[in-house]
């Protein structure tokens, strides 16, 4: 059998609407999914697809659809989940990149395997945690990566990136900037290191340590707290559209920081190690009075200003016509530029 022959089943104009956590209506002309690396090859391969731009959607949790995306949409659906390896210094737990994030850190925990309790509740699919380096609670995806596994959209071959490659940083890494748009990751390994150590560093967390009277909570407690605190904080986007936070949090100079504070003495800031000053994106905008306030059918959540909710109905349009004003007021009071953290299409 000649199996360049077999051809990828295309879905033409596939509604996105229920592939993108903001509910915000997008067509895809085609939509192909990706079950395994022979499939993305189907896909190169192919005489009409191989030439298209191809776009990569996981779980849609951190995207902007403004427009439609042109050329093909490749839906990740790569599955299982496996103890990788057992080392003395740490459970390798590999994921396909269209598990779900959340599922994957109940079975670690659930399997004794503790150790990504602070990234609890994340929405989205394994394979999108490395490109945008997710983190909450004091933990970032960086601290618990192994390696990946991902299919050049160009050549079609498979290649593994261990984490020096990956060149992670705040919510970035190379599949945001030199590989944005020529990779598709299908495999993920995360290392969580024995002994298994709490992190219970965050605010949010101290405090419960405090209020229960537990300081030595398990990674099952840690990882019922959190989700508490985010389901206190951040709204659910089966219930309301969102993608989570939609500006990065600044940094700035000693300087600007001082500055700031000399005007405004609320500022909340966080010291880097390299001297300067991460700024708390929600209370700027808050600070702005976007707090609560809905334009068309867009708005800013009412219990945490970093989030922008689709109200019902609204457009990518919308949602973007809503961040740039944001963007522009908290330029004009604090001379801030925030940098949207989702994707935009
Ligand atoms: N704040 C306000 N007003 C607001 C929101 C926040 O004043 O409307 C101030 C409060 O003082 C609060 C502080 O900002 O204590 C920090 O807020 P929060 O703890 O909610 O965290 P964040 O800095 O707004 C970041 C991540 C979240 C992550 C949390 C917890 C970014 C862009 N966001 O939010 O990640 O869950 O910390 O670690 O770094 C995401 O990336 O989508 C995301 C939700």
């Amino acid at each position: 059998m000649n199996l360049t022959a077999v051809r990828p089943h295309v879905e033409r104009h596939a509604s996105l609407r229920q592939l993108n956590t903001f509910g915000l209506p997008a067509v895809a002309r085609r939509l192909v999914r990706i079950a395994s690396d022979a499939d993305v090859r189907a896909v190169l391969g192919d005489r009409e697809l191989g030439r298209l731009p191809k776009f990569v959607l996981g779980g849609g949790s951190n995207l902007v659809l403004g427009r439609d995306p042109a050329g093909v949409v490749l839906k990740v659906e790569v599955m299982g989940r496996r103890l990788a390896e057992a080392r003395p210094d740490a459970w390798i737990v590999e994921a396909g990149a269209g598990e779900d994030w959340h599922g994957l850190v109940e079975w670690t925990i659930a399997q004794g395997w503790p150790g990504l309790e602070n990234l609890a509740l994340i929405p989205g699919r394994v394979g999108a945690a490395p490109v945008q380096n997710i983190g909450a609670y004091g933990v970032e995806l960086a601290e618990r990566f192994e390696s990946l596994d991902a299919v050049d959209l160009v050549t079609g071959r498979s290649v593994t990136l261990a984490a020096a490659a990956c060149r992670f940083g705040y919510r970035d890494s190379i599949f945001k900037q030199a590989l944005a748009g020529k990779s598709l990751i299908t495999r993920v390994r995360l290392r969580l290191p024995r002994p298994w150590q709490p992190v219970l560093g965050y605010v949010d967390l101290a405090r419960r340590v405090a209020e229960t009277g537990i300081g030595a909570p398990d990674a099952r407690t840690i990882l019922d707290w959190v989700c508490e605190i985010r389901r206190a904080k951040l709204p659910d986007p089966a219930r309301l559209g969102n993608a989570g936070s939609f500006f990065k949090n600044p940094v700035v100079s000693a300087e600007q920081c001082r500055d700031i504070i000399g005007r405004d003495p609320g500022l909340v800031h966080y010291p880097l190690p390299d001297g300067r000053f991460k700024l708390a994106a929600g209370w700027l905008i808050e600070a702005c009075g976007w707090k609560g306030k809905t334009v068309g059918h867009a708005g800013v959540y009412e219990k945490q200003a970093l989030v922008i909710v689709n109200r019902g109905g609204a457009t990518g349009a919308e949602v973007l016509t809503l961040a740039r004003a944001i963007q522009e007021s908290v330029y004009g009071r604090f001379g801030i530029r925030l940098e949207p953290e989702p994707t935009i299409v």
